[in-house]
């Protein structure tokens, strides 16, 4: 089976092609922009395998994205290429516009030309997967409630508003064309090779360099958190085993506060890496002025996947972040370089809007013959 993993240099992505390629019966075909959130580093661990290959490319560029479906022969898209963060969607939300909805309407439109021309049998097992968020959902109350399949989207930020439109157009792909697709909805994913701009990795670099924890408010905010290995596997079911049509809400059961996930990973650290100076990573802890539009709580019932596809997290909350604390301790070699070079942990998000989308133009294409080491954009690269 031929997959192409759109955004699989990125947090999730790297994930699942790293998951696909375990198994031989697989091919997997790692189409990825490499913006600053892409990291070729991440698939070190694939990076000679045998069924794995990377192409640069935007998902923007139709006419790339058909020439790889067709040359690779692809079976499943797994769509996961995209701007992530909140807080950069609340400075900037041209490059959001551009690659959530722009690149989602051309990758289905390249997606429906291949499938169109595919033999009948073929056309019956190729599934389009667009890999989406619990955020399309919106707010929910601190005190219950929690997001079925059928919870009306409500989004409130930039970037969950470009997500629900993005879900909107696969979709219609879906009615209008008859585009087999299949859609899940994620809740907060930590785990190893995350982009320490996100609340976890943050924290525990921050924690590291002995520089303040920023906390949003009073940290009383709520979050679902899924270990990204457990999500991997639950991308994998929905994209094989998926009904046509149909959307599967994924999640962890693991609610917790921000406060909590600080004070959990401050706890982690003072066990494994006690600070040089005595006292607790918890005396680093700051609260800082509050994210516009700050969604209150998330919360996902993944029963439906559970019982149609058989799936369950591997990881709870505790474990889970145990392996990624000490994930972090031990892979300085990896995020050194994104703390030093591209991210070292300002704060994003406080509303001075950028409207243009500097992070996605020009539309871009190239061939790896096989993977550079870092980012690796400017390095072995044929143009094509
Ligand atoms: P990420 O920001 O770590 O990675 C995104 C990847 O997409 C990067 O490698 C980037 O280079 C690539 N990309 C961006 N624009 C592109 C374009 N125009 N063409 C091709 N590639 C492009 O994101 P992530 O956290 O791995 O999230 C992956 C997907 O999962 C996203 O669609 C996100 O909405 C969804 N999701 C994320 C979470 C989470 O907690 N991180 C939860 C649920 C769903
Ligand atoms: P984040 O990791 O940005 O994910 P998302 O916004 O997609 O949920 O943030 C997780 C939670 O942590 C969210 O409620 C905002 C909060 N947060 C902080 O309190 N401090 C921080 O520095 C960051 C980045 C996030």
């Amino acid at each position: 089976m031929n997959f192409l993993v759109t955004g699989g240099a990125g947090f999730i992505g790297s994930a699942v092609c790293r998951h696909l390629c375990a198994n031989p019966a697989y091919r997997v075909t790692n189409l990825d922009k490499l913006t600053y959130a892409g990291n070729l580093a991440s698939l070190r661990p694939i990076e000679n395998a045998h069924n794995y290959r990377f192409e640069q490319a935007d998902i923007r560029d139709e006419r790339a994205v058909l020439e790889i479906l067709r040359r690779d022969d692809i079976d499943i898209v797994m769509n996961l290429a995209a701007e992530s963060h909140v807080d950069r969607s609340i400075d900037g939300p041209g490059a959001f516009i551009e690659t959530n909805i722009v690149g989602t309407y051309r990758i289905l439109n390249a997606a429906l030309e291949y499938w169109r021309g595919l033999p009948e049998a073929r056309q019956g097992r190729f599934r389009f997967h667009h890999v989406s968020t619990d955020e399309v959902f919106g707010d929910l109350p601190f005190d219950g409630g929690m997001f079925v399949e059928e919870t009306p989207y409500a989004p409130s930020s930039p970037y969950s508003a470009s997500k629900a439109a993005s879900d909107h157009l696969v979709r219609a792909w879906h009615e209008t064309y008859g585009l087999p697709v299949v859609l899940s909805n994620c809740s907060n994913n930590y785990g190893p090779y995350h982009f320490p701009e996100k609340l976890i990795p943050l924290v525990i670099l921050n924690a590291l360099d002995e520089k303040p924890l920023p906390v949003y408010g009073a940290g009383c905010n709520v979050r679902d958190w899924l270990f990204v290995e457990d999500h991997a596997r639950a991308l994998e079911l929905v994209a094989t085993k998926g009904r046509p049509g149909e959307s599967y809400n994924v999640g962890g059961n693991s609610e917790r506060t921000n406060l909590d996930v600080v004070e959990a990973i401050c706890d982690l650290l003072d066990l494994r890496r006690p600070r040089a100076a005595g006292g607790s990573y918890r005396d680093l802890i700051a609260f800082v002025t509050d994210r516009p539009g700050h969604d209150r709580r998330y919360a996902i019932d993944a029963s439906k996947i559970a019982r149609d596809l058989g799936w369950a997290p591997r990881e709870n909350f505790d474990s889970g972040l145990a392996r990624t604390v000490d994930w972090y301790l031990d892979n300085k070699w990896w995020w050194g370089p994104i703390r030093e070079q591209r991210y070292a942990g300002e704060r994003l998000g406080q509303g001075s809007i950028e409207n243009s989308p500097t992070q996605n133009s020009p539309i871009e294409h190239k061939t790896f013959e096989s993977s550079p080491a870092g980012n690796g954009a400017e390095s072995r690269k044929v143009a094509t």
